[in-house]
């Protein structure tokens, strides 16, 4: 045999042994062409949960329109897990999931949805629950027999840990179950997971958990939650690592739980903008008219399920007034006037000062050239770039534009 054919034998036995092995696991594609969009326990529930309650929130999910309106997963997170059996098998509480997994799967995809759960990277949960630490292929098949579509994979206690193996084990993981599953890391930005994780999940977590608020921070301990804003200005630098089928999660809504209602557009907005995935976090079974209107606006909910997936850049920071633009699909751009601060502002904004530029999408609007019509997502107010725009931002508001055109050049 000479060198060169040796050389090809040796290629065909790694590519044989990579092949048969777990190196060359993907995540299932498309399942996330665009941000997902559903609901999760955790934000008003915590660990107060049972199946009742999923199976109302299905019911909820579908009665409301918010089903109608593109929201598809309905998603378990931490305290569903009761202990592992004699061979290893995690088991559902049995006080609260008395009907098991598969049944509550079947119950969900019936009304047209789908179902999602959670687990940890190591030995126990955040709430002290089992973990997939050295179950992990046993915990996805188990999850694929149940007829799980959905795994959020948290990481406590993993001290010793290496996340991007430990995220890329569960991925390999879910890939050999069979089942499509989308894969969500909630690892909080630790790792800089937008630098490695595009092939591993379709979701990363950036930051801390989010907080009730819209501009502050709560630490109690070791533990630390972000308002709003300050879940904002940490995606700073992310944009270009995010795209479709690989998204930048900046966490859950809170919309509904108790903000204002200029706080709740707000956060529906800027998620939107920034391609976040849209995961609800209130109780759907009781939620205000208003609520309801605020997380089924289609013009907004299109902003964040563009086919671009394209994040947003800050164009403009001017003290408490900022401006992010998203270019879309088809030439139109978002445009997103928010107000940081407690107080109401002014906005005059002449289109014709500034060229719109993306360097990332290589997009660019002179408005000296081309006329744009806007339509305000929220107010449905209508006027196009040809003369100053001119608005009163309440505090803690956005007014939230979509540019299609050029009206005329
Ligand atoms: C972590 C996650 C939260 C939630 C809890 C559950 O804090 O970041 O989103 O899943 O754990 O214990």
């Amino acid at each position: 045999m000479n060198a060169r054919r040796i050389a090809q034998v040796v290629l065909g036995i790694f590519l044989g042994a990579a092949a048969c092995g777990n190196s060359w696991a993907q995540k299932a594609e498309g399942l996330a062409n665009t941000p997902q969009m559903g609901w999760n326990s955790w934000n008003k529930f915590a660990c107060n949960i049972d199946e009742h309650l999923i199976r109302e929130t299905a019911d909820a999910m579908v009665k409301t329109g918010l089903k109608d309106a593109g929201y598809q997963y309905v998603n378990i997170d931490d305290c569903w897990q009761g202990q592992r059996d004699a061979d290893g098998n995690i088991q559902p509480d049995p006080k609260r999931f008395p009907s098991g997994m598969k049944a509550l799967a079947d119950y969900v995809h019936a009304k047209g949805l789908k179902l999602g759960i959670y687990s940890d990277a190591g030995a126990t949960t955040c709430d002290g629950r089992p973990g997939s630490r050295g179950h992990e292929y046993q915990d996805a098949r188990t999850y694929a027999r149940w007829g799980i579509d959905y795994v959020k994979y948290d990481w406590c206690n993993t001290p010793d840990m290496n996340a991007k193996a430990a995220y890329t084990t569960m991925r390999d993981a879910i890939a050999q179950s069979g089942r499509p599953m989308l894969f969500s890391m909630c690892e909080w930005g630790m790792s800089k997971p937008w630098e490695w994780a595009g092939q591993v999940a379709h979701s990363w977590r950036t930051t801390p958990d989010i907080y009730n608020c819209f501009d502050c921070e709560f630490s109690p301990g070791l533990s630390t939650g972000l308002g709003v804003l300050r879940i904002l200005d940490r995606q700073a630098g992310l944009r270009k690592f995010a795209g479709p089928g690989h998204w930048n999660d900046m966490d859950m809504l809170e919309v509904g739980n108790g903000m204002s209602e200029d706080e709740d557009r707000a956060q529906l907005s800027i998620w939107a903008m920034m391609a976040s995935p849209l995961i609800l976090g209130n109780d759907l079974r009781s939620m205000s008219e208003s609520t309801r209107r605020i997380l089924t606006n289609p013009g907004v909910i299109a902003v964040d399920q563009d086919r671009l997936g394209v994040e947003a850049l800050r164009v403009l920071a001017d003290g408490p007034l900022e401006i992010y633009a998203k270019p879309l699909d088809g030439g139109q751009w978002a445009l997103m006037f928010l107000n940081r601060s407690t107080q109401a502002i002014d906005v005059h904004h002449d289109w014709k000062a500034q060229v719109l530029t993306d360097d990332l999408s290589k997009r660019s609007v002179d408005f000296k050239q081309t006329v744009y019509r806007w339509s305000d997502l929220w107010t449905k107010k209508t006027g196009d770039t040809s003369t100053t725009l001119q608005a009163r931002l309440a505090p803690h508001s956005v007014l939230m534009l979509l540019l299609t055109g050029p009206a005329k050049s």
